[in-house]
């Protein structure tokens, strides 16, 4: 297990307001280019591979814009899939049965991180 030095910083804290628009970051995920992205959800950040789980491509429409306009779940623009944002479990749409991949982010010191794992690692310069 990674230890917290190993923690990304995303952005500020404050860029990210509930249920509002999410900041993505560039990953590798399985040695694919890719994106992460965080949002904030009943006060609390929660992380994401910006991956529909009906077909593997981005869910924002337009950049950070992952919330449906309930702004309860996040929704992916291609087909309407949405997601619950406290797991990332598909609530309806044509995800079903599938889950965003989490990735694990962390609000410290006015900041958000993200740490790598096993399969999601920073990309290499
Ligand atoms: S690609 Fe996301 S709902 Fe189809």
């Amino acid at each position: 297990m990674a230890d917290a030095a190993d923690a990304i910083l995303v952005c500020a804290a404050d860029a990210v307001l509930e249920g509002g628009r999410g900041v993505r970051f560039p990953v590798s995920a399985g040695g694919e280019d890719g994106t992460g992205f965080v949002v904030r959800y009943g006060g609390r950040v929660f992380g994401y591979l910006n991956r529909c789980a009906h077909v593997p491509i981005e869910l924002d429409w337009a950049e950070g814009e992952f919330f449906e306009s309930s702004g309860l779940y996040l929704m992916c623009s291609t087909h309407g899939a949405i997601y619950v944002p406290e797991s990332g479990f598909c609530a309806g749409g044509p995800c079903k049965g599938g889950r965003l991949r989490p990735i694990a982010v962390e609000e410290r010191e006015q900041n958000i991180y993200w740490q790598p794992d096993d399969y999601v690692r920073p990309v290499r310069a």
